[in-house]
């Protein structure tokens, strides 16, 4: 366990923490400062933050250059240490898995009745600095390549502490993400087909996911044989290499002819979106959960043939899930096998090989590394 020390005057904390100071620099590990919770805020005390694409991708600047210095990491299970005022959803000791959305119960969606697309999400205030002063920004609003960070409460989801912290931490984001868009942004119904292409940490979340919601058909679809080989192991039960020919046509292959029910696009590039889209078959749904950045398009969208198709083409940002309701119910899969999450931690490393972590992922040799710490 890492310690921090305290302020006793200001009551803010020195933690330690990967802080990425300029786009495409290494994170390096620093000490950075707390001030305390203020009201509906949590201060919570980081035990394993998995590694995910969407750390690497803002580290390289793809959210855009204003917001850094980050403190990195948005995966993350912890124990809270300290509540602000106000606070009646957790406790000093709970065990809590960190959520990226905590609806607002305002908004003009929250409103609605769809707080799965709250436009206001509840953050803590931006108050942890670095040593020489400046304002850091957590990734995702979290932080948690780090000893300890302040979150809002509604941020905290408590799980059963008799469970490993490494794997609870994965459902904060990728494995949520990736289960979510499978039940609810596509609605995989049983006894149908589904092309995932991508198979990391989070298309695997998709085969997992297609596999619980029935789907008999799961094609695994990746240029990495290690990634094929897993996401047997996870059910799909075709692959797919697009280095051995065209994917789109291998799909067809295994499906008769006629394409997918359902396709995911979890790599984030245009020409795996424009294979997801024309995979499907007539009336299908195309998930697109990949985060391409700002700098990329799609040039070449055959629109008479996407209009002969029909069907639909979705965005899922954190698989439309509502974390109070959903991480419970991952976390119980889990209990009870339904939900692998032991072979999604691929490796577990200290919070100073977070660089070893983006380069393993780069090389294709995880799924998940997790930092415990
Ligand atoms: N929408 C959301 O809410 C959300 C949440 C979490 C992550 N993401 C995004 O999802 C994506 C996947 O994240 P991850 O953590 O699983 O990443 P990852 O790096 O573990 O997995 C990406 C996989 O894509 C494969 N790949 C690369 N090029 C390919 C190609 N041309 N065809 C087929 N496969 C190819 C890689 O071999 C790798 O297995 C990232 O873009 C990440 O930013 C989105
Ligand atoms: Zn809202
Ligand atoms: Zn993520």
């Amino acid at each position: 366990m890492m310690e921090s020390s305290s302020n006793e005057a200001t009551g803010s904390i020195v933690a330690r923490g990967v802080i990425a100071r300029e786009p495409g620099e290494p994170g390096v590990v620093e000490e950075f400062t707390i001030d305390p919770p203020g009201p509906g805020e949590a201060l919570v005390r980081i035990l394993a933050s998995g590694v995910c694409h969407t750390d690497l991708s803002a580290k390289n600047g793809v959210f855009g250059t204003d917001a850094f210095p980050f403190l990195l990491g948005h995966e993350g299970a912890g124990i809270v240490e300290r509540v602000g005022e106000g606070v009646t959803n957790v406790s000093p000791g709970d065990h809590v898995i960190l959520a990226w959305r905590a609806p607002c119960g305002e908004c003009r969606f929250c409103l609605a009745g769809q707080p799965h697309l709250c436009a206001a999400s509840l953050n803590a205030e931006k108050r942890m600095r670095t040593m020489d002063g400046v304002t850091l920004t957590p990734i995702l609003g979290i932080g948690t390549f780090c000893t300890h960070t302040l979150v809002h409460s509604k941020q905290c989801i408590p799980y059963d502490p008799a469970l490993p912290p490494e794997q609870m931490s994965l459902i904060g984001c990728g494995v949520m993400t990736g289960v979510g868009a499978a039940l609810y942004s596509a609605g995989v119904k049983p006894g149908t087909s589904v092309a995932v292409f991508g198979c990391g940490g989070v298309g695997d979340s998709v085969i997992m996911g297609s596999r619980i919601a029935g789907a008999t058909t799961i094609i695994g679809v990746d240029i990495d044989p290690r990634k094929l080989e897993w996401a047997r192991e996870f059910g799909a039960t075709h692959t797919v290499n697009p280095t051995e020919g065209d994917p789109v046509e291998a799909i067809k292959a295994i499906t008769g002819g006629h394409g997918v029910n359902y396709s995911f696009e979890a790599v984030g590039r245009p020409d795996t979106t424009l294979q997801a889209i024309f995979s499907r078959d007539l009336a299908g749904t195309c998930v697109i959960i990949g985060v391409a950045g700002p700098r990329s398009t799609l040039d070449e969208l055959p629109l008479g043939k996407f209009f002969d198709l029909g069907g639909s083409l979705r965005v899922s940002w954190y698989g439309d899930c509502l974390p109070t309701r959903d991480f419970p119910m991952l976390a119980e899969w889990y209990k009870q096998g339904e939900l692998d999450l032991d072979r999604v931690v691929t490796r577990i490393i200290s919070l100073d090989e977070s660089e070893e972590g983006f380069h393993a992922m780069e090389r294709g040799e995880t799924l998940r590394s997790v930092i415990r710490i």
